[in-house]
Parts: structure tokens; sequence; C-alpha cells
């Protein structure tokens, strides 16, 4: 199908919110001088629905508070206020199971780098299908490589927030498509896994649990936290602690994490396929789904 008829279907099925008003994808607008499209001065959440629930809301809306304070941006919308426009887009998608992005900008300012003329933030959501991963990207898992790009220095734009410069990333995933990869890792400056484009990186050695900590530089993924928790509760053998790519390649599974990914596999890193049986991996996926099935349960954030 040719990209341009690919992006209308897309478009179809997409709900969208801009500040309050819900619109047609097509006429879903934003000014030329809001900051978000000038600079990337914005930050962002994806989460997901299902059964008509949305997912770990709670842990979302705190880390979308975090990144603004950690670029010092102010938000000047109450949280309930979010949550009331993405629950009433939700609801107006009709969709059972929904991807969901809220994106906040800094706002219009004049063409000024100084943030300091900001006055009110844009406020985007954006509601598609999210149907379950295939299968397969379950029980094989994906092929990933360890990219050239370099994921950015906390001393520049902190990784732990989810800002709308993904650049890095988008850079990343690129080389790696253009080499036939499903996606990228990024490393920091000392040749340290940080994490993947839009995930979080696991490694299993000889039975214990690796993942890279905050000061590898990387988005403190709210599935990472909730199996670093299982972990914790289940008494597996964990270590939050930095790890080179050789110690990767070296790994008996590698797995990563996503809100709409959930735990998924990794078969091959560059050259290096991984064919144990994933033990592990299996068994964190298993009490990771209780979890989601628990927040299905509770019913916090309905909308249908
Ligand atoms: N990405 N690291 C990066 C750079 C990310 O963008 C994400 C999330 C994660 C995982 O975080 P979480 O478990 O909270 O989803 C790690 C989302 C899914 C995205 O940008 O689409």
């Amino acid at each position: 199908m040719d990209k341009m008829k690919r992006f209308q279907e897309f478009k179809d099925k997409t709900t969208i919110n801009v500040n309050g008003e819900i619109t047609p994808a097509e006429d879903a607008k934003i000014s030329v001088f809001d900051r978000g499209f000038l600079y990337g001065d914005s930050i962002y959440e994806v989460t997901y629905s299902d059964h008509g629930q949305l997912i770990f809301f709670n842990e979302h809306l705190d880390r979308l508070y975090n990144s603004a304070n950690l670029l010092n941006m102010t938000i000047f919308l109450e949280r309930e206020e979010i949550i009331k426009e993405a629950l009433k887009t939700l609801k107006q998608s009709k969709l059972e199971r929904a991807y969901v992005r809220i994106i906040i900008t800094r706002g219009e300012t004049e063409i000024n780098l100084d943030p300091s003329t900001s006055f009110k933030n844009n406020l985007i959501i954006i509601v598609k299908p999210q149907p379950p991963y295939p299968q397969d990207n379950y029980t094989k898992g994906l092929k990933l490589m360890i990219s050239s790009v370099l994921r950015n220095d906390r001393k520049s734009i902190n990784p732990n927030a989810k800002s709308g410069n993904y650049l890095n990333n988008v850079m990343a995933i690129s080389e790696a498509k253009k080499l036939g990869f499903d996606d990228a890792i990024m490393v920091n400056h000392q040749d340290k896994i940080t994490e993947g484009t839009t995930f979080n990186i696991w490694m299993v050695k000889d039975g214990i649990i690796k993942t890279p900590p905050e000061t590898s530089g990387l988005l403190k993924g709210i599935t990472r936290q909730k199996v670093i928790k299982i972990c914790r509760e289940q008494n597996f053998n964990l270590e939050v602690s930095d790890f080179s790519s050789q110690m990767l390649l070296e790994a008996d599974e590698v797995f990563m994490t996503s809100s709409t990914k959930g735990i998924m596999p990794i078969y091959q890193v560059n050259d290096k396929i991984f064919n144990n049986e994933k033990i592990i991996t299996n068994k964190l996926s298993a009490l990771y789904d209780e979890l989601i099935q628990e927040q299905i349960r509770n019913k916090e954030f309905s909308y249908l």
C-alpha cells in the first residue's frame, strides 16, 4: 500500500483532542509558533487501555509532571483536567483497546529560544487502535542492533525527561532499519548500555537479572519500575547496574520493556543469536500480565 494511503487510513481511525476540542484527525491543528514544533519543546506520555481501562495512568501522569520539572516547564493544567480530557477522548473513540499519547508543549510564543515568554500550554491527546502485537513477537522476539548513535548524556536533555526531542532515537532506529534490524539499543559515551529507542533493556546471565541504572542515562520506564518491583517481591536475583555491550552479547536472555509492548524477548543483538530457553523472561511476563489484569479489574480509569 502506498505511504499516503496508509497514512490516510491511520488518520481515519484516530481520535484527536487539541486543548479540549475533539475533531477529526484531518482538522486537528497546532500553531506554527508552537514551541513543540519549533524546538521539540514538549513532553509526552504513552500508555494504552484494555477492556476500556487505562493502564497505570497515575504513574504516567506522575512522570509527565516529573518530565516538566526536569525541563523547567510549567504545566498550567490541573492533573484532573488532563484525566478528564483523556477519558473524554477515549470515550469518543469507542475503542476498548487503545494507544493513548498525551503531549504537552510549552505553548506558542514569539520565535525566541528563551522559554520565559511562555504563558499557556498546548495539550494534545491522540487515541488510536492498539491491537496486541503478533504472538510471534512474544515467542520469538525482536532483532536489535547496538546503534552507533549515543543516548544523550544526562547533562544534556536528561533522558529521564520524556521530551518531544527524540532525534537521536530517530537516527538510531533509522540506522537499524536500514541494516535489516527491528530496532536499536543505545549506549552512553562510556559504552555502557542505556536503553532502546523507545524501551528499556534487560539481560539475564547465570540467573542474575540486570537492567541499567538511571545514571547510565535512560528513561525510568513505568514497565521497568513494575518489573523491578516484581523481581524484589518474588526474590529474583536482580542487579540494577551498568553493563557493557560485550556483557550484553554474552547474556543468556535479553528482553525489553515498554508500556505498549509489555515484556518482549530479544532473539538477536548485532550478529549474536540468543537461542536459550527464555525461562526468566517467560516467568516475568506471566507475573507482569497478572499486574495488568489487576489494573483492568481495578477500574480506576474507566471510560466505556
Ligand atoms: N516509549 N525508554 C524510552 C526512550 C521510551 O521512549 C520509553 C517509552 C521507554 C519505556 O517506558 P515505559 O515502560 O514507561 O513505556 C523507555 C513509549 C512507549 C513511546 O514513546 O511510544
